[in-house]
């Protein structure tokens, strides 16, 4: 047969939908966006993710198109011939004309193609192409936006393809090209303005009005209906950009967003609701034993204490082993992402610690990009000394050892002399005076000293493995922690608290996000799952800031034991955030594409997504009552037992809690590992 179905394990609980089929074969599809094999974002999380289960269903009819970067081909691509003769065509009469292209199988899950458009090599083009573009449509970009210059350029290229290949291709197979955000959008305005024979997907994640307005501190929500779209646009200097992104928005065939949320303010700010909301999933990867995750946060937040000894050396006060590690982590975005509402919150849970005199230390991490010129001298001599230190340690253990076996070989000599307070910033930051996060942190006064129960450590580059200092990747580093903080203000999806979810570490995210929105729908009692939602939307900024510090502060009076409960409940959702079972989403704005009579542009209602309806129940080993159980974190009665070898089987703890629950769904194959009883799953 022609057609192939979807290749889906159905997920523990979740429910099963028809084994619908695409006619792959008589379909090309091509996904495009600025962030193929180039990492900025979220958007290269949700292409990245993605692409295992796409290519799964699609095989060798799929593709990606981006921007070509010599070192993320180097680094990430294997370069290929293409499989398919119309595209190799399409593609060598662009190089004929002067232009550069590469293809290649991208070296990630599912290795899918990707096309990759030199944009320096064709720059050449660019003011006859900003001719066709005013030409088109009237939209003129200023030379001094070079962002825009380039999504021109990239566009350009794009549609030039789109041409090319619809010309080879006459009528069989049709072709599909599904957009990401404004800067991938040009070429979908120019393939429509020059009618190629081919369906368009738009999907947004973001609209630049919203973000603009809301980092500029406006009350956004509640004024969504009375901005002056345009006006606002020219003040900010983005009229072009927003143009160009009102421009896709219109033209595509099929329009979706992320969220909920987005789905209400593109409506505002860009005039058209979303034909179709699919939330972002993840490509989650199931452990055999349950309890596997758990150990990787044991041995990974021994690493993250190994920095922490070092970073702190000298002022090495506190019991690491009652220390909790809580961070923040994204774009560089002080306010949208919710680090000014963050910091003012550990200033009063700092205050809060130490009127209650707690033995709790808290380190918060900040993993933010800023403007630096390499590791300061402070943060490597802490390295250094710890490193040091560790080898004197290890030689003295080593003699010790051979008359008695070391207890605790991991151990430092307490405090070594040091006449600072130990770093805020692991780097030199350019722009020490002004920078927000610094400048708060003056305003609070959290410099690390040794009375404070918060410590601050501000790492402004995205974490890599390869680091002298903290040399893990951002995953290893997730799993370490105890709790990530993303109080956003703006955040059409937010997937850095999805991505602690699936690695079963609790997160705080806000009611103003597209991933909070979702697990506040989808979960009956999401605090009880270690998901934590700060309500920005109907309280004000001050009772938000108080509910959060009182989430951190619950969090610190639990237990080793509560929180390894959480954990194990923290994990149990990841499911829900399978792309194997999102992507049935996405698959309606194909279906949408394919089906006559074709979507109106105008004012087609937002499709609510199929998966609403159902809720994971509230954990059983929670309380009822809300006042039995603060925020109904995990509930024991010996809630100080911090005895780790206690005679304790997590994975027992885990499972009883896991089979309570009565599923309400169909049941299908599940993954393996997690095998059980049909029984076991209730009705
Ligand atoms: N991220 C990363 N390394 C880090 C910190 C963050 O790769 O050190 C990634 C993270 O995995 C997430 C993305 O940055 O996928 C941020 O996406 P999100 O949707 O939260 O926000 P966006 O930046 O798109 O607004
Ligand atoms: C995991 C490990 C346990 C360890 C615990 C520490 O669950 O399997 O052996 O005791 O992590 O948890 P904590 O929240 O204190 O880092
Ligand atoms: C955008 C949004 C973010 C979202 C990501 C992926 O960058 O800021 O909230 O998670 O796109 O959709």
């Amino acid at each position: 047969p022609l057609t192939r179905s979807l290749s889906m394990g159905s997920l523990s609980g979740l429910p099963l939908w028809d084994q619908e089929e695409l006619p792959v074969e008589d379909l090309l599809l091509f996904e495009v966006a600025w962030e193929v094999t180039n990492k900025v974002g979220g958007i290269y999380t949700v292409i990245q993710t993605k692409a295992k289960v796409t290519v799964d269903e699609w095989g060798e009819n799929f593709f990606m198109i981006g921007p070509y970067y010599e070192h993320n081909f180097k680094t990430q691509v294997e370069q290929c011939d293409p499989p398919n003769a119309a595209i190799k065509a399409a593609l060598e009469s662009i190089k004929n004309n002067g232009c550069q292209v590469h293809f290649g199988r991208w070296l990630i899950e599912g290795t899918p193609y990707v096309i990759l458009f030199d944009i320096g090599a064709a720059a050449w083009n660019l003011d006859r192409w900003k001719g066709d573009l005013w030409n088109t449509c009237s939209i003129g970009l200023p030379y001094h936006d070079r962002e825009a210059n380039d999504s021109l350029i990239l566009g350009s290229l794009v549609a030039w393809f789109f041409k090319e290949l619809t010309d080879q291709l006459q009528d069989k197979p049709n072709v599909i090209a599904h957009f990401h955000e404004w800067q991938a959008g040009v070429g979908l305005v120019l393939i429509r303005s020059r009618k190629l024979p081919m369906a368009t997907v738009f999907t947004t994640h973001a609209t630049l009005l919203g973000r603009y307005l809301c980092a500029g501190n406006a009350d956004f929500y509640n004024n969504l209906d009375k901005f002056d779209i345009d006006r606002e646009a020219g003040e900010r200097q983005i009229y072009h950009r927003y143009c160009l992104e009102r421009a896709a928005v219109h033209c595509s065939h099929v329009f979706t967003t992320v969220s909920q949320i987005t789905a209400v303010e593109a409506d505002h700010m860009l005039h058209r609701q979303p034909d179709v909301v699919t939330p972002n999933g993840l490509n989650v990867k199931k452990f055999s034993a349950m309890h596997e995750f758990q150990n990787l946060h044991s041995m990974n937040k021994l690493k993250i204490q190994e920095f922490v000894r070092g970073h702190f050396y000298g002022h090495l006060d506190f019991n690491l082993e009652k220390t909790l590690f809580f961070f923040i982590a994204g774009r560089y975005e002080f306010s949208n992402k919710g680090a000014d509402v963050f910091l003012e919150a550990l200033s009063r849970l700092n205050y809060l610690l130490r009127v209650h005199k707690s033995d709790v230390t808290v380190v918060v991490f900040f993993i933010m990009p800023a403007k630096t010129n390499n590791f300061n001298v402070e943060s490597l001599k802490g390295q250094a000394v710890r490193k040091q230190l560790w080898c004197v340690v290890t030689r003295e253990n080593d003699l010790h050892s051979r008359i008695a076996p070391c207890s605790s070989a991991r151990s430092m000599p307490r405090a070594s002399a040091r006449h600072t307070l130990p770093p805020v910033t692991t780097h030199n930051m350019l722009d020490d005076s002004t920078d927000p996060i610094l400048s708060n942190v003056r305003r609070i006064g959290l410099f690390n000293s040794r009375s404070d129960r918060v410590k601050i450590v501000f790492h402004p580059e995205f974490l890599s493995s390869t680091s002298p200092l903290l040399p893990m990747d951002y995953e290893e580093f997730i799993r370490g922690c105890h709790l990530g903080v993303f109080p956003s203000y703006y955040e059409p999806w937010g997937y850095t608290p999805g991505e602690c979810t699936v690695m079963g570490i609790p997160s705080v995210t806000t009611n103003l996000s597209g991933f909070g929105c979702f697990m506040e729908e989808h979960i009956s009692d999401p605090s009880a799952y270690g998901i934590y939602i700060v309500d920005r939307r109907f309280r004000s900024a001050e009772d938000s800031c108080n509910q959060l510090t009182q989430f951190m502060f619950s969090f610190c009076q639990q237990s080793r034991r509560q929180r390894i409960i959480q954990r194990n409940r923290t994990e149990r959702l990841s499911d829900l955030l399978d792309w194997r079972y999102l992507a049935r989403v996405r698959r309606n704005h194909i279906q949408m594409l394919l089906a006559p009579p074709p979507v109106s542009t105008s004012t087609a209602p937002a499709h609510l997504t199929s998966h609403q309806g159902f809720r994971y129940p509230r954990p059983p080993s929670v309380p009822p009552s809300p006042s039995a159980s603060l925020h109904s974190t995990p509930h024991h009665s010996d809630t100080e037992d911090e005895d780790d070898h206690e005679p304790y089987d997590e994975d027992e703890e885990a499972e009883r809690d896991r089979l309570n629950i009565k599923a309400p769904f169909t049941l299908g194959a599940v993954p393996e590992g997690k095998k059980k009883q049909p029984s076991d799953y209730g009705n």
